[in-house]
């Protein structure tokens, strides 16, 4: 059976890009990961796994326009049947995500609808919540309100700070990103 062409865009760490080629899930092939940050740790595990790279600057573009053009035409270049962000920190422009509409997938740290945007694990302690978590879903030209895939949640513990708590969204992110991936590939997944 062809495995399915995948692209991830990352921006930093790469943990959750680092789960997804360890999981080597044999449905996959992960053919490019692109970082709009030239100095993201994460292409380091691209690269170790062999898997080509490029850097999309956003700060040489002019205007967000002309980089999600050239993400595009870059993305594009590899063919690929689904593409993911995993930890990509930018906005993207609603003509970008119609163009991918259905195999676009996102994970968020938050158990979606709440907390959508930034620093959610901060919020999520502020906000004294019991229970905290973290959502794969398909992109929407709203932020962080697609159709929801999978969610894994985790006690909010009560000497829990930002780091314990991220830890532990973590965790269940390198699970649930794979899986959301699999079920994908399996032709499973339809928005
Ligand atoms: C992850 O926790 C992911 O959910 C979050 O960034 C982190 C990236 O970690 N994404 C967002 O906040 C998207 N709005 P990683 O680079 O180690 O995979």
């Amino acid at each position: 059976m062809a495995k399915l062409p995948l692209v991830a865009l990352i921006s930093g760490r790469g943990s959750n890009l680092k789960a997804i080629i360890d999981a080597a899930d044999p449905l996959i092939e992960i053919r490019a990961v692109i970082s709009n940050r030239p100095q993201a740790p994460g292409l380091l595990y691209a690269q170790q796994a062999g898997i080509a790279t490029q850097i999309i600057d956003h700060k040489t573009f002019k205007s967000r326009l002309e980089f999600d053009t050239a993400l595009q035409t870059a993305i594009d270049h590899y063919q690929p049947k689904l593409v993911i962000l995993a930890g990509f920190m930018r906005i993207l422009s609603p003509d970008f995500i119609k163009h991918y509409r259905g195999c676009l997938l996102n994970i968020h740290p938050s158990l979606l609808p709440a907390f959508k945007g930034l620093h959610t694990h901060q919020r999520v302690l502020q906000s004294n919540m019991k229970e905290h978590g973290t959502s794969v879903h398909f992109v929407t030209e709203e932020l962080d309100s697609g159709p929801v895939i999978i969610q894994a949640r985790v006690p909010v513990l009560p000497d829990d700070d930002e780091d314990s708590l991220a830890a532990r969204v973590l965790q269940e992110e390198h699970r649930i990103y794979p899986q959301a991936i699999h079920w994908f590939a399996q032709g499973r997944l339809k928005t």
